[in-house]
């Protein structure tokens, strides 16, 4: 059994959380929002029909966008809310239900690796601070050995930026560019925001 993580935890405080979340983004994406910024920056990093991990995909907005531009979308998330609004809102790609803590799509008939992995949305401070590690692990094991890792998260979520640089880098994760923002501002050291593309270390 996977240690709790914190989205399920909320989840389980308020039982109409998972309703709530799809419906604002719903009501942004009628409201004409830009929600597709973060798919953008992944769309230029990769080749055309590229095979995409949306890690986290709550109700599909990053990995729809990605299918929409012609790539192959394999979204995975906890919360079967979720993934029922992203098959119902962005036919295409393939939802699953899981925990990214316990990832292994090849068990699920998923075996070729992946040119690119995105996690966006503060993803990773909701994971279950004991499974961080175990989740980048799975990351890298997913990715092509030159694919590379898109991950967003905020500052003072319980994640510091340079826990997260030293988690990755312990799971074969490193560094190859750090931006402060989906439209590729550079990372500074007090930036709020953290946008790190990784590769798998050689
Ligand atoms: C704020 S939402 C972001 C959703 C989506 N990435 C986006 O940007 O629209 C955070 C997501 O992380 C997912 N999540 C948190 N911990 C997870 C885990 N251990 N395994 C899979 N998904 C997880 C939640 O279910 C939720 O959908």
């Amino acid at each position: 059994m996977v240690e709790q993580n914190l989205w399920l935890q909320k989840v389980a405080d308020n039982p109409g959380h998972s309703s709530w979340y799809v419906e604002r983004f719903r009501s942004m994406a009628r409201a004409g929002d830009d929600l597709a910024g973060e798919a953008r920056l992944v769309d230029a990093m990769v080749p055309r029909r590229a095979r995409i991990l949306d890690a986290g995909c709550g109700p599909g907005r990053v990995g729809g966008a990605l299918a929409e531009a012609g790539h192959e979308v394999v979204g995975v998330d906890v919360d079967p809310v979720l993934i029922e609004a992203a098959e119902q809102d962005h036919p295409g790609p393939r939802w699953l239900v899981g925990d990214l803590a316990e990832l292994d799509l090849p068990a699920s008939g998923v075996t070729e690796p992946f040119d690119a992995l995105v996690c966006a949305g503060n993803v990773m401070t909701f994971l279950a601070p004991g499974t961080r590690r175990e989740v980048l692990t799975r990351f890298r094991t997913h990715l092509a050995d030159d694919g590379r890792a898109v991950i967003g998260f905020g500052a003072g979520r319980g994640y510091p930026f340079d826990e997260f640089l030293a988690d990755a880098k312990a799971s074969g994760l490193v560094p190859g560019l750090l931006l402060s923002t989906w439209d590729l501002q550079p990372y500074a050291e007090d930036a709020d925001f953290l946008v790190a593309i990784l590769r798998p270390a050689s």
